[in-house]
């Protein structure tokens, strides 16, 4: 298939990226680098051994979105380009519902305009709104605490509203839990700007000495250690879930199918802290402060679903997760080169 991959410059694009060349498939990547840097293009020809077609523009601008699809047929789209720190967006909402969903419709409306009909959407276990029962499943009701969430609800129910008009559409909702780790060449991976919102990139910082020590968010959940409990999935893994997902679309007679992508199992705080240090060789410092407003104890997925229709399951442990993480981090430091 030719697969259009907006956003396909970021963590989790890069990686399906790879993937998706290596199963044979024609990617384009779409991508404004506004999270990412253009340098990861040489890194993913390097390791896919073949040119790839990159067009930086901005996913909003329809008329551009619209030009593309004009000029290029495609059979599937996977859908990353989006905003996605929860904090940032509860500083300008605006910008997030703006870019995260006209990004979403400048898509959509070329895909049906040119008659490709078969999309896959990143969308998140955030969905599930405020402490949800665990393991989470796919039937429980949406909702969100943030901005950034709620651009997920409505994304998603925009995909099922679009999917009604016409019975040739084929969506797969990806709804992923924390992705984490790195390609195993440690040449691709993570690369936040400034300091890392997520577990662990942070811890990745501290182990490289480029932050001082972790912060533990309180140790007085009810989990086995106290610390709170979350699905950690390799983004390797997550990568091949969108693989089994564009397969089922082209066989399934559902227009929308929802699948978690993640473990089934939470890995507490203090366990990828000593996982880490497992990877890296040495102890990591860290202090216990006090809980963060609007953390839960638990999160994790229910994936018999993603297991039992995509024949998809995660198959990587912590220990691969941090050894990948570590790789990355000590051989990229600053991350990607300007
Ligand atoms: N990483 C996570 O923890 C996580 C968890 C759940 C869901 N998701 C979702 O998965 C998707 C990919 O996540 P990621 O971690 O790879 O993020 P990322 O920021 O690394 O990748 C997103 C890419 O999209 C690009 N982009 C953003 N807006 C764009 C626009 N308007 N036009 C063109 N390009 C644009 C960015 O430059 C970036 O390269 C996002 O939609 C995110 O919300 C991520």
């Amino acid at each position: 298939m030719r697969v259009l991959i907006a956003g396909g410059a970021g963590y989790i694009g890069s990686h399906t990226v790879v993937q998706l060349v290596a199963a044979g498939h024609e990617v384009v990547v779409v991508d404004n680098f506004s999270n990412s840097k253009p340098t990861v293009v040489g890194r993913l020809e390097s390791l896919t051994g073949t040119p790839l077609e990159v067009h930086a523009f901005d996913l909003t601008d329809r008329d551009k979105v619209e030009s593309l699809f004009a000029a290029r047929s495609f059979d599937a789209v996977i859908h990353f380009g989006g905003f996605k720190a929860v904090g940032e967006s509860v500083e300008v909402p605006l910008e997030y519902y703006q870019n995260n969903l006209d990004s979403t419709f400048s898509l959509v409306r070329a895909m049906q305009r040119h008659g490709c009909f078969r999309l896959v959407f990143s969308s998140s276990a955030t969905v599930y709104g405020e402490n949800p029962p665990v393991p989470m499943k796919e039937e429980l009701p949406t909702s969100a605490t943030n901005p950034y969430g709620w651009t997920k609800v409505m994304i998603e129910q925009v995909l099922r509203d679009v999917a009604a008009t016409d019975e040739r559409w084929r969506i797969g909702l990806l709804r992923y839990f924390n992705p984490v780790g790195a390609h195993a060449s440690g040449t691709i991976g993570e690369d936040p700007q400034g300091i890392p919102n997520n577990l662990m990139p942070y811890i990745a910082q501290v182990a490289v000495g480029k932050l001082e020590k972790l912060s533990v968010f309180g140790d007085d959940y009810d989990t086995p250690d106290g610390t709170a409990l979350r699905d950690y999935i390799h983004v390797e893994d997550l990568a091949a879930g969108h693989l089994a997902a564009l397969t089922r679309l082209g066989s399934t007679d559902e227009r929308v199918s929802t699948w978690n992508l993640g473990t089934g199992h939470g890995t507490s705080v203090l366990e990828v802290l000593h996982a880490f240090e497992r990877a890296c060789g040495h102890e990591l410092p860290y202090e216990v402060v006090a809980r963060r407003s609007g953390d839960i104890a638990a999160s994790y997925a229910d994936p018999s679903r993603a297991e039992r229709e995509l024949g998809w399951k995660a198959t990587r442990t912590i220990d691969d997760i941090c050894a990948d993480q570590w790789r990355w981090q000590r051989g990229n430091p600053l991350g990607y080169p300007d």
